[in-house]
């Protein structure tokens, strides 16, 4: 990829709406994934195949798959924590996957029933299975600047399991700040870490907006070479299982900074700002970035 492009990771979707209290119907669900691939998202996180029991928003995630109109040239992960979650995607049309586990022992527990390394050998024989049947693998880790119930985390255990991931042969490793709770040095200190044993262009960032900090944190992290942002639209985002976790960084606030860095994201800016509206008001809220309400008339 170019050095002014960056690849957005949209995962309001996914990341948003497993964290809503209210139901989302799947129509809405799939209005706002074709609203994002018309917006210029490269890849939009549709849905994700966990277990029903542990988050029922997501439920309807074989319905959302199969019932999305896909645009060419855009693709659509879905998150799967084992091999029936793989199964159920790969029966539902999923092209692309994303794994997910924790540099903290503490938060895999909360989130997926066991520890990291537990976590790994399970993930182990999905990306196995995920091979064979052409399905290309992202990797998640998830707590790598802070954790809700461990509290710091060392970088030593961020390079570990990103490690392991890679070599298990996900194709980007997204490293999360689950809870929001980085600053910059931090993001540039753990990216600059992983990135001696994970080539810069597979590292993806993943930063929740609890305290601010973001925006800083993903600029901190562009100048190290990152070139691959998740981000979310409205700010919409949390996990259930991470105490105190807000939104993810806004779609819309993200590409601001980017064009305004003179960086090519393909996203039709407009068009993503109408989309914050439209699914804030279904929410019924305002959205959370600054973007979107920006007053331009009096
Ligand atoms: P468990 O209870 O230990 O596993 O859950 P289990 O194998 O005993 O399964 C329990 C029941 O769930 C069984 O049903 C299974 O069949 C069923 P029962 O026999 O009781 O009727 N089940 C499934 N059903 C459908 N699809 C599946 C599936 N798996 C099991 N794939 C498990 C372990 C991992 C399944 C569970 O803990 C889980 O689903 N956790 C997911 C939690 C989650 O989705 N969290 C949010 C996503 S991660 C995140 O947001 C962070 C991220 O954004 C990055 C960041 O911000 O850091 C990615
Ligand atoms: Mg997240």
């Amino acid at each position: 990829m170019a050095a002014d492009c960056v690849k957005l990771v949209e995962v309001g979707a996914r990341d948003g709406l497993q964290n809503e209290a209210a139901h989302v119907p799947v129509s809405i669900k799939i209005e706002l994934i074709e609203r994002l691939a018309n917006a210029g998202l490269p890849v939009v996180e549709a849905t994700s195949f966990v277990s029903p029991k542990w988050v029922p928003q997501m439920a309807d995630a074989a319905e959302v798959l199969s019932g999305l109109q896909r645009k060419p040239g855009v693709s659509y992960p879905v998150l799967v924590p084992n091999l029936q979650g793989l199964e159920r995607a790969h029966r539902a049309g999923a092209d692309y996957v994303a794994v997910f586990t924790a540099a903290s022992d503490a938060f895999a527990r909360k989130n997926i029933n066991c520890t990291i390394a537990d976590s790994l050998r399970r993930i182990q024989p999905l990306t196995a299975r995920a091979k064979a049947l052409g399905i290309p693998v992202r990797g998640y880790v998830s707590c790598v600047l802070g954790c809700p119930y461990q509290g710091d985390v060392p970088i030593a255990d961020v390079v570990r399991v990103a490690a392991t991931l890679a070599e298990m042969g996900c194709c980007e490793i997204s490293l999360g700040d689950t809870i929001g709770i980085g600053t910059p040095v931090q993001a540039r200190a753990v990216v600059q870490a992983v990135a001696e044993v994970v080539p810069i262009d597979a590292i993806a960032v993943h930063f929740h907006d609890t305290r601010g900090q973001a925006l800083a944190n993903i600029y901190a992290c562009i100048e190290q070479g990152v070139r691959s942002i998740d981000a979310s639209v409205a700010g919409l985002g949390g996990c259930p299982y991470a105490y105190g976790a807000s939104g993810n960084v806004a779609t819309e606030d993200l590409v601001y900074l980017l064009h305004g860095l003179g960086m090519q994201t393909g996203v039709n800016l407009d068009a993503l700002i109408e989309t914050s509206h439209w699914m804030s008001g279904k929410l019924g809220r305002e959205p959370a970035s600054k973007l979107a309400r920006v007053k331009t008339t009096n």
